[in-house]
C-alpha cells in the first residue's frame, strides 16, 4: 500500500515581531549573544487574543487552498502541539469547530518539538489503512506565554516563539507519497526539557507557590539538549534512508526541526549534505516547536523548492526525548 502524500501547505504566524534587541530590553542578553549561539535574528510572539487554535486555523484555510480543497472535504484532523489553549479539550475541536467541517474525529498529539512527524505517522496511518481519505495535519504552538522573559528564563527565552504550519495529506499515487518512519522515544530525559505545571499530580494543579517559583515555565537542559540532538537527529535521517534503499546522497531535501542554527548544521555536516539539500528559516521564527517543519515545507512548497518525486526527509529532536524522521517522494 502506498503512503499518503501532501496535498497542500500552509503557514501562518502571529504579527508582532520579537526582536533580540527587543529582548535585550527584558533580560540580560544581546543580540551578539542569541545570533552566534542560535541563528536567531527574530521571532514572532502572540498578543492577547491570538491563540494557537486561531493560528492553525489561518494556516489550515492556505494549506485547503493549495490543496484545492474545501474544508468539507476533510475526513480527519491529526492536531500536533504541546501548547494547547486550554488544559482540556484539546486544539483539534477548536479547529474543527471554526472550520466548520461538520463532525469530523480529531485528535491530539502532544509531542513537543517531534511532535509533527507523529501526527504525519498518524495521518498517513488512517490514510494507508482506508478509514479516512483527506486528513489535515497541523503543527501549531503558542510557546510565548510559558517563557520567562527574566534574566532567570533567558535560555528558552531567546529560542522559542509561535507559530503554525498544516498540511492536508491523501492517498499517494504514482509513487508520490511517504515511504516509511523511523520514532524514537526514551523517557529517561522526560525532566530535561519541560514544563512541571499545571499537573494532575498535584492538589491542586497549579498553586500560588509553584507560580512564584515559575514551576509553570518552559525549562530546560540546553546542553544536555543540544548533546543529544546532534547525534540523534543524524542517525535517524541515516536509518530511515537505509531502511528504504537510499543514502544521503539521494536527497534532494531535509526539512530538520528548527532548534537552533548551529544543531542544523553540525548536523548537515554529520550527514554530509550540501547547502541546496537543507532549508533554515530558524532566523526569521525562532523554534516554534512542533510547527517548525510544516512551516518550512510550506515555504520550501511555495518557494518552488519542492519538485513532484523529490525525495525528502523530515526529522525532529525534542522534550520526551522523542525523535524521528519520515522520508518521503513529494
Ligand atoms: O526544540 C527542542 C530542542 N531544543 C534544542 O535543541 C535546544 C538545544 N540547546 C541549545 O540550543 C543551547 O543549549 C542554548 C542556545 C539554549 C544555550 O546555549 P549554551 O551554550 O548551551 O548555554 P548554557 O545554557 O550552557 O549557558 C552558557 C552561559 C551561561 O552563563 P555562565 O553560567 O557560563 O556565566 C548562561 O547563563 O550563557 C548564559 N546564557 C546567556 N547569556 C546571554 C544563557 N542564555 C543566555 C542568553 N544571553 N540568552
Amino acid at each position: 500500500m502506498p503512503g499518503a502524500r501532501f496535498l497542500g501547505t500552509g503557514l501562518a504566524v502571529p504579527e508582532q515581531v520579537v526582536t533580540n534587541d527587543d529582548l535585550s530590553r527584558l533580560m540580560d542578553t544581546t543580540d551578539e549573544w542569541i545570533r552566534t549561539r542560535t541563528g536567531i535574528r527574530e521571532r514572532r510572539w502572540v498578543r492577547e487574543g491570538e491563540t494557537n487554535a486561531g493560528l492553525a486555523h489561518a494556516a489550515t484555510l492556505r494549506a485547503l487552498e493549495s490543496a484545492g480543497l474545501e474544508p468539507g472535504r476533510l475526513d480527519a484532523i491529526v492536531y500536533a502541539t504541546s501548547t494547547p489553549d486550554h488544559f482540556a479539550p484539546g486544539g483539534g475541536v477548536y479547529l474543527q469547530r471554526m472550520l466548520g467541517t461538520g463532525a469530523i474525529p480529531s485528535i491530539d498529539i502532544r509531542n513537543q518539538c517531534s511532535g509533527f512527524v507523529y501526527a504525519l505517522a498518524v495521518a498517513d496511518a488512517f490514510i494507508r489503512g482506508g478509514l479516512y481519505r483527506y486528513v489535515l495535519v497541523v503543527g501549531a504552538e503558542v510557546q510565548s506565554t510559558a517563557l520567562d522573559v527574566s534574566t532567570r528564563g533567558r535560555n528558552t527565552a531567546v529560542i522559542f516563539a509561535d507559530g503554525a504550519g498544516a498540511a492536508v495529506l491523501g492517498p499517494g499515487d504514482g509513487g508520490r507519497g511517504i515511504l516509511g518512519y523511523d520514532l524514537h522515544g526514551d523517557g529517561t530525559y522526560a525532566e530535561k526539557l519541560w514544563v512541571d505545571a499545571p499537573g494532575s499530580m498535584y492538589h491542586p494543579r497549579m498553586s500560588a507557590g509553584q507560580i512564584e517559583a515559575g514551576r509553570h515555565f518552559l525549562e530546560m537542559d540546553g546542553k544536555e539538549v543540544f548533546r543529544h540532538a546532534v547525534t540523534r537527529m543524524p542517525e535517524s535521517v541515516r536509518a530511515v534512508l537505509a531502511a528504504n534503499g537510499y543514502t544521503t546522497a539521494d536527497l534532494a531535501l531535509l526539512v530538520a526541526h528548527q532548534a537552533n542554527l548551529r544543531i542544523a548544521e553540525m548536523m548537515q555536516k554529520a550527514l554530509d549534505l550540501r547547502d541546496d539539500q537543507v532549508y533554515n528559516n530558524i532566523e526569521r521564527y525562532g523554534n516554534t516547536t512542533a510547527a517548525t517543519i510544516p512551516m518550512a515545507l510550506d515555504e520550501c512548497a511555495r518557494a518552488g523548492r519542492l519538485t513532484p518525486g523529490d525525495l525528502v526527509a523530515l526529522t525532529a529532536f525534542g522534550s520526551g526525548f522523542l525523535w524521528g524522521s519520515a522520508l518521503l517522494r513529494w
